[in-house]
């Protein structure tokens, strides 16, 4: 590989949607971000230079960071955020992975406008396991809040209620016609008849799942989460906020007399308020040379596809038990077979009491809180891995997380009456490359809801889901450890689990959380800690002399 060397500017730019114009946190004055483009085998020397008022941190999504965990980004986590007028250089190397990943920043609700794609080609001469793409086109989901969602999420956790849901998504930034004002303010993929495209589809929304469409065209799943999967055709998908699935869209043998809507909208099962709108791109067939001016594309029809009804757990359910591993000789599944740590966690909504003088907006007059293991994890002052690497825990974290030894209660049934959360920021310890089997369970201590756990610093196999409480006599029975799909972001079901294996083999302090802003918020987030081995190269590198300090 070579060395790749990119420079961050973190600036204020001035952006207008929905006839409203305000002053943004991004990069390099450019909203979305810049793209990173690499290829497998490459490091990257990327410079971080904070010009605001905020701290800054920014994590590399996916990426692996093997041994190199100060690259992570996670503020407090892996690293003390950048200070104003301070920089830091994020130096690592992308071993074993290519696909589609992306960066955002990594601290309060910043990534809300501070994220951009990862580019990762297979290594020199090595081919797609599928037909080379006539053209490759990243197509980012985003959410756009007319007001400061810092001032959203600020008021959120101080009145114990939901944060103001966002006004518009968006593809690459833009909302499209189905929004006021913004008929202008549409992404518009300018295709030929009769090629192969390859879209690469990240969900950077704070807090919505998504489902997809490309009116009257179907297009092939082939990689989730930077992992090539069994290919299958599909008119709809759903993507989570956190994961990123490319497809393959073949477009039409002919020059089509009609143009079409490609359109994102939610995917919810919980209760609230939620943002039902929906965000349009335009997929245009380029005119041919001999086409006369008279047939104007304006005059073509339009279609829009139909989106599946925002609740829609079947479809939800269906779409990803069709995600396989590719499992191929070139690209192994590589699923732990046998287990040494067994872990259960169960992930959802809890309260906590009403700490001041108001009247808190949660339920029954509490705050909202999340937690995992009923555990609100409590972000620490400074980062835990220069407290782990130094051996300086003392006041910062304990490796306490609660392990049950067997299913506390139906998480199915009756609520329990207490539903508060205890607080801490406590971690998990693993010994070096230990193979982990997780479950995690959705609770209905606050109704139930879809949460995309993402993992940090591993991907992890998705060895089994289902409904219900998961039953550890019978449902380990039916995993699969052959092609399960392998993800950085997996939905734990609403109202149901996920079982996940994972080799611990990379050293350092790893993040694990919901990636729906508003839950990480409220706490649904822990750390694990991953030991070093005996030998040089199992072992975390020591940090750079540039790492900020809190
Ligand atoms: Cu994409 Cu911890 O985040």
């Amino acid at each position: 590989g070579i060395t790749r060397h990119y420079k961050f500017d973190v600036k204020l730019q001035n952006v207008t949607r929905l006839c409203h114009t305000k002053s943004i946190i991004s990069v390099n004055g450019q909203f979305p971000g810049p793209r990173i483009v690499a290829r497998e085998g490459d490091q990257l020397l990327i410079k971080v230079v904070n010009h605001v008022q905020n701290n800054i941190s920014i994590h590399w999504h996916g990426i692996r960071q093997l041994r190199s965990g100060w690259a992570d980004g996670p503020a407090y986590i892996t690293q003390c955020p950048i200070q104003t007028g301070q920089s830091y250089v994020y130096n690592f190397t992308i071993v074993g992975q290519r696909g589609t990943l992306w960066w955002h920043a990594h601290i309060s609700w910043l990534r809300s406008t501070l994220y951009g794609p990862i580019i990762i080609l297979p290594k020199r001469g090595i081919p797609y396991p599928f037909v080379k793409p006539y053209k490759e086109v990243p197509i980012i989901f985003g959410e756009w809040f007319n007001a400061d969602p810092e001032a959203i999420i600020s008021q959120a956790l101080q009145t114990g209620g939901g944060p103001n849901v966002s006004d518009a998504y968006t593809i690459n930034g833009l909302p499209g016609p189905l929004y006021n004002c913004s008929a202008k303010d549409t992404f518009k993929l300018k295709v030929k008849p009769g090629k192969t495209y390859l879209l690469r589809l990240i969900n950077s929304a704070l807090n919505d799942e998504l489902f997809f469409s490309i009116a009257n065209h179907t297009v092939t799943i082939v990689e989730v989460d930077a992992v090539y999967v069994k290919p299958f055709e599909t008119e709809t998908l759903l993507i989570a906020p956190g994961q990123t699935t490319n497809i393959l869209l073949r477009t039409k043998s002919q020059y089509p007399s009609a143009t079409f809507f490609m359109t994102a909208r939610l995917y919810v099962t919980g209760q609230g308020t939620f943002d039902n709108s929906t965000v349009a791109g335009i997929l245009e067939y380029e005119k041919p040379r001999n086409f006369h001016s008279r047939n104007s594309i304006k005059k073509l029809p339009l279609f829009k596809p139909i989106l599946p009804p925002l609740n829609d757990t079947s479809f939800a359910t269906n779409f990803t038990n069709k995600l396989r591993s590719l499992a191929s000789a070139q690209f192994p599944a590589n699923v732990p077979q046998n287990v040494d740590k067994r872990f259960f966690f169960t992930v959802g909504l809890g309260t906590s009491p009403c700490n001041s003088n108001q009247t808190c907006q949660g339920p029954n007059g509490t705050m909202f809180a999340a937690s995992v293991n009923n555990v609100s994890f409590i972000m620490p002052s400074t980062a835990l891995l220069q407290s782990h690497f130094f051996g300086q825990s003392n006041g910062v974290y304990t490796a306490n997380f609660p392990i049950y030894p067997s299913i506390p209660f139906n998480y199915t049934g009756t609520p329990p009456n207490n539903t508060m959360v205890s607080n801490g920021t406590k971690s998990v310890v693993l010994p070096y490359n230990k193979s982990v089997e997780l479950i995690m369970q959705d609770t209905s201590i606050l109704g139930a809801e879809s949460h995309p756990l993402h993992f940090h610093g591993f991907n992890f196999f998705v060895v089994g889901q289902g409904f219900g409480n998961f039953d550890p006599n019978k449902d380990p029975a039916n995993f699969n450890l052959v092609d399960p799909i392998e993800r950085n972001t997996v939905g734990v079901p609403s109202g149901g689990w996920v079982a996940i294996r994972f080799l611990a083999d990379n050293p350092g302090v790893w993040f694990m959380h919901c990636h729906l802003e508003v839950h990480t918020s409220w706490g649904l987030k822990m750390a694990w800690i991953v030991l070093d081995g005996k030998l040089p190269e199992q072992k975390l590198l020591p940090p750079p002399a540039d790492l900020p300090k809190c």
